[in-house]
């Protein structure tokens, strides 16, 4: 859609999609996860020349994988501008074993809870790859002087917002807060972002599909069989389709969503949930897609129907333009999945 005036996304929310004083706690919350992209993605400019990239040596988070210097370095500067804002109660980051609860005395009496991942993709940092930052925003069960880890507990179709911001050859910051879905771009001189995409509808079809087939032998016999037809020469239907796999999923996910296209990961062998979590991943980015008008599901319901048990829990995923996934729940529902 044409963009006639010249907004911040402050500005844009304002006026547009959170118009109305309710709503002020939420755009301010939005403005502080603004702050702290800006500030990451000035470190990510500027990693190479300070010597932050790389491991940090024996560091290894929840989920056994390698830290990099950057998440910390992002994690906390996320950690810092949510606290120092007073707009949100606590915070799951990939980055903390556990709820990271606010306890100063604004904070308590927030609204909302946000589950982040400060730094998605970050293995790809050290080659100049685009990296992300994904997060999802709940609303508090309850308002009151305490916050449990079972508040993050709730499914994807209640999130208020969910956003990404993609670190690569510009930064943009992709949003949702249940009205469509815009982006809005950093204009490195000023330093704010400005909308650039309004009411992205994700393309119905598409012909690429983006999953890492190096693991093919381990993934279901199901999705071996959709990845098998991708291949097959169909010109009806546009195949072969192409591969695309950035490895980074703020990256795949941008691409599907602007071009169309097919996101998989699926559990396997030796990931019976695969790798990605509900929280903040695969929930803010299915709430993103659903809102573009495409589909997510985990191979068996709605990513967004999904109830949660533990804070970092994983899940499969199949999302992008609505005609794809709807093939490949064909394919999922007609085979095996297990
Ligand atoms: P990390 O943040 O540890 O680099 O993980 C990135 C995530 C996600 O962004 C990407 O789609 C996926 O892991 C890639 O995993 P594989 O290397 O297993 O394909």
């Amino acid at each position: 859609m044409k963009i006639k005036e010249k907004l911040t996304a402050y500005q844009y929310l304002l006026k547009d999609k959170l118009s109305g004083d309710k709503n002020r706690e939420l755009i301010a919350l939005l403005k502080d996860i603004k702050l702290a992209a800006r500030q990451v993605a000035k470190e990510l400019n500027s990693a190479t020349l300070n010597n932050t990239i790389g491991d940090l040596s024996g560091k290894k988070n929840t989920h056994g994988e390698e830290v990099k210097k950057l998440d910390i370095v992002a994690n906390n500067l996320f950690i810092k501008s949510l606290e120092n804002g007073g707009n949100c109660a606590g915070i799951v980051s990939e980055e903390k074993d556990k709820v990271l609860i606010f306890n100063n005395e604004v904070s308590r009496s927030s609204k909302y809870l946000v589950c982040i991942d400060p730094l998605d993709g970050s293995t790809n940092i050290d080659v100049n790859v685009p990296v992300g930052t994904i997060f999802s925003v709940l609303k508090r069960p309850t308002v009151s002087d305490k916050t449990f880890s079972k508040d993050f507990l709730q499914v994807g179709s209640r999130q208020v917002a969910a956003g990404y911001i993609i670190y690569g050859s510009s930064t943009i910051y992709v949003l949702t807060v249940g009205k469509g879905v815009d982006a809005f771009t950093l204009d490195p001189v000023v330093q704010e972002f400005y909308l650039s995409h309004k009411d992205i509808k994700i393309p119905k079809k598409g012909r690429m599909y983006s999953v890492n087939q190096g693991n093919f032998y381990e993934f279901p016999l199901s999705v071996q069989e959709y990845i098998r037809w991708c291949e097959q020469n169909h010109e009806k239907s546009g195949r072969p389709y192409s591969l695309r796999y950035v490895g980074s999923m703020v990256a795949d996910i941008h691409r599907s969503l602007l071009k169309g296209g097919l996101f998989i990961y699926s559990k396997s062998k030796s990931a019976s949930s695969g790798k990605l979590r509900l929280l903040y991943e695969c929930n803010p980015m299915s709430f993103i897609i659903e809102q573009a008008g495409g589909l997510a599901t985990d191979g068996k319901k709605r990513i967004l129907d999904v109830v949660p048990k533990t804070i970092h829990q994983k899940s499969p995923i199949f999302i992008g333009s609505p005609e794809m996934v709807k093939q490949i729940n064909k394919f999922l529902k007609s085979r095996l999945f297990n």
